[in-house]
């Protein structure tokens, strides 16, 4: 057996959430829970043989229910932002909650994050498990009924698979994505400024004060959002760059070149050179919003094992569309239509060198 099931706690409502430990025949570990289908726990040797867990998250089921963050969860309806939490569709103005300052944020109060999924355990050398959730109809100021599906898989070559498929029964907007935060040198050890990032983006979103993009795609050429040579995340951290400044570290969306692919294809490696730990990421998705954790701070919460919440401690790799989508016709198309399969696959793969 590949996937052990273990009652993790119970929710107030009497809910009970249940986490999952798949496991390959290297060792790696991946522990993912029912709680907004979150990731708690990926665990994979450095180049001497050494497992670590390699993602941020907390010890109790209250942590997860209180703490903020996202740590590891599922996303939506709509990851990121979205300008005053409104929109319009075919003339119909939607008003959705305003849950980050003046806007629209992951989802709204109640998004995906603070669901139950249902679990379906596919066990093999190469364990699955299958999430599902249903959204009712207007919830959290949503339109049409959306059938979320979510498969997990762990390969033999040591990568986690995300799999996202939904259908809507009307028109609607979505934007699904999954909110690990990354450290390969351990979630214990230190900042990720060490780490060298590559990306494979021409272009980014500047942001106003308040996170939500002014509409331009400005080119990475000469500024500190180039990583299409890898680099160390903090070579430029620092600079004097009013776009960096305004978001207190990365916390923007980076578009791929060429946009979204009909299959997924490398667009990021994150690469820790003590451990030798690699994690590259392979998405048919058109942009990564890379967030260095700079909002990680609330000290009632404390990490796994007690560690402090410490701004720059991890990385996000957000694969997705772009945030605010909706309100700007010069970008990516996030519109489901009933009839449709919304369907996209996102590919974290761990290796060391
Ligand atoms: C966003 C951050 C936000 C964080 C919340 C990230 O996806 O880019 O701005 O604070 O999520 O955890």
């Amino acid at each position: 057996m590949s996937i052990k099931k273990k009652l993790f706690g119970t929710l107030s409502d009497g809910s009970e959430v249940y986490s999952y430990t798949l496991r390959n025949r290297s060792g790696m570990k991946v522990k993912i829970m029912s709680l907004g289908g979150a990731v708690m726990q990926i665990k994979v040797p450095d180049r001497n043989g050494c497992f670590a867990d390699v993602v941020g998250g907390y010890d109790s089921l209250d942590s997860y229910v209180g703490g903020d963050g996202y740590q590891g969860a599922l996303i939506g309806r709509f990851g990121n932002r979205i300008a005053g939490g409104t929109f319009t569709l075919d003339g119909v103005k939607y008003t959705l909650a305003v849950n980050n300052g003046k806007n629209h944020l992951h989802g709204g109060d109640a998004g995906f994050d603070s669901k139950v999924w249902s679990v379906a355990e596919r066990d093999s050398d190469e364990p699955e498990l299958v999430l599902n959730y249903v959204s009712p109809d207007g919830e959290e100021g949503y339109p049409g009924r959306l059938d979320v599906t979510v498969t997990y898989k762990l390969s033999a070559d040591n990568a986690l698979s995300i799999i996202y498929r939904a259908e809507t029964d009307k028109k609607t907007i979505i934007n699904l994505t999954n909110h690990s935060y990354f450290n390969l040198a351990g979630y214990a050890d230190g900042d990720i400024l060490d780490h060298e990032l590559y990306l494979d983006a021409d272009s980014y979103l500047p942001t106003d004060e308040t996170l939500i993009p002014t509409g331009e795609l400005r080119s990475v050429e000469g500024t500190p959002f180039d990583f299409r040579e890898p680099k160390k995340i903090g070579r430029d951290f620092y600079a004097d760059d009013p776009a960096l400044k305004c978001a207190g570290g990365y916390d923007h969306c980076f578009n791929f070149r060429g946009g979204e692919t009909d299959t997924p294809v490398k667009r990021a490696e994150l690469y820790d050179a003590e451990s030798g730990r690699a994690m590259e990421v392979f998405t048919d998705q058109p942009c990564v919003q890379v967030y260095t954790g700079n909002f990680l701070n609330n000290e009632k919460f404390p990490f796994k094992n007690g560690f402090k919440q410490r701004p720059q401690s991890f990385v996000c790799l957000e694969t997705q569309h772009m945030p605010d989508s909706i309100n700007h016709e010069n970008f990516t198309d996030c519109v489901l239509n009933a009839g449709e399969v919304y369907d996209y696959t996102t590919i974290y793969k761990f290796s060391v060198r």
